[in-house]
């Protein structure tokens, strides 16, 4: 049978990550009722800098008061005073983990890592268990770092990415050409994204769908997400959320497909290569088969 390589994500990960502005307590209110795999608590850019300190103490409150799902909080950007102020403010709820806003690498989640380390050990919080997510594509310069996640701190729960910082960064007017789509060269980050990922063993997470009223759009975009090997994505509406988790879901055919794989492998374990409805099948469609029933399993 073939060997899985390390390039093979092992971690689990949320299919829907829905983003409550921390500032809106009837959003949060509202997200309670959201099939959310996971809600990321916003003190960044959905939140006013007149409102951050108030965002603050609301999105304490929220996570003492405990959740079914996990509970992520995206903080400031690290080189920002706001970003101390977050941690100090939140940690002592200890969300499940942060969602990190323009890093300028695996530095900043390192760096993020060693505050947490003290963060945990003054709020009695077991060392390591907050996770890290960062929005890894926010700054350009951050492009030219991405295989430096394959090293970094073991909170890395995955990898995000964003174009709308990074089209402003380079001066563009639009990410996105007149059908929706990813233009060039935010098709490249979210590519480099994707590999970062999966370099480091952690699952890709893809972006936002701003236009939240196109559900349809939205389910094709979600596919195509999971097509290309994203295990969840980003969601700004609760209406997302439903579309995104039907998505992510391996369909029947797939896991039918899947199984065959698997056992056709294990009944020929000295394979490399064999032949399956007039197609070669070799460690590649083993290894996809593989991921597609271990999701299966998770889900269900
Ligand atoms: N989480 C929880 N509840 C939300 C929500 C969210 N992200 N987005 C909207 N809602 C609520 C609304 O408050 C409204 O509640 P109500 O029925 O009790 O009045 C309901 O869902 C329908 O919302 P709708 O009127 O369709 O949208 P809106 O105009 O109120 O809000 C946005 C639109 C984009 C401002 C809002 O969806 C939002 O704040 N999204 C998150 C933004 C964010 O966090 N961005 C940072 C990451 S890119
Ligand atoms: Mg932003």
């Amino acid at each position: 049978m073939p060997a899985v390589g390390p390039d093979v994500a092992e971690a689990g990960v949320s299919r829907s990550l829905l983003f409550v502005p921390a500032d809106s307590e009837k959003k949060l209110a509202k997200a309670r009722g959201v099939n959310a795999d996971a809600l990321i608590l916003d003190l960044e850019d959905s939140v006013a800098a007149s409102a951050k300190k108030a965002a603050r103490q609301i999105a304490r409150g929220f996570i003492a008061e405990g959740f079914a799902a996990e509970l992520w909080v995206r903080i400031n950007p690290l080189d920002t005073s706001d970003a101390l102020d977050d941690l100090r403010e939140i940690m002592p709820a200890a969300p499940f983990g942060i969602v990190l806003p323009k890093p300028r690498g695996a530095r900043d989640a390192n760096q993020l890592a060693k505050l947490l380390e003290v963060l945990e050990q003054e709020n009695n919080i077991p060392p390591g268990r907050t996770k890290i997510l960062p929005v890894a594509t926010e700054r350009p310069s951050a492009l030219f770092h991405m295989q430096d996640y394959a090293d970094a701190t073991p909170r890395l729960a995955g990898l995000t990415w964003g174009a709308e910082d990074l089209s402003a960064a380079v001066g563009a007017t639009a990410c996105r050409d007149t059908d929706g789509r990813w233009l060039a060269p935010y098709e490249l980050a979210r590519s480099l994204c994707l590999f970062a990922a999966s370099a480091a063993g952690v699952p890709a997470v893809d972006t936002v769908y701003t236009d939240f009223k196109d559900l349809e759009g939205l389910a094709h975009y979600a596919c195509n997400a999971r097509r290309d090997g994203f295990e969840g994505m980003l969601a700004i509406h609760p209406e997302q959320v439903d579309v995104i988790n039907e998505a992510f879901r391996p369909s029947a055919e797939e896991i039918a497909r899947a199984e065959r794989i698997v056992g056709l492998f294990a009944e020929n374990p000295d394979a490399g290569a064999l032949g399956m409805d007039g197609e070669m099948i070799d460690r590649p469609h083993w290894l996809q088969a593989k991921r597609i029933l271990k999701t299966a399993a998770r889900l269900n």
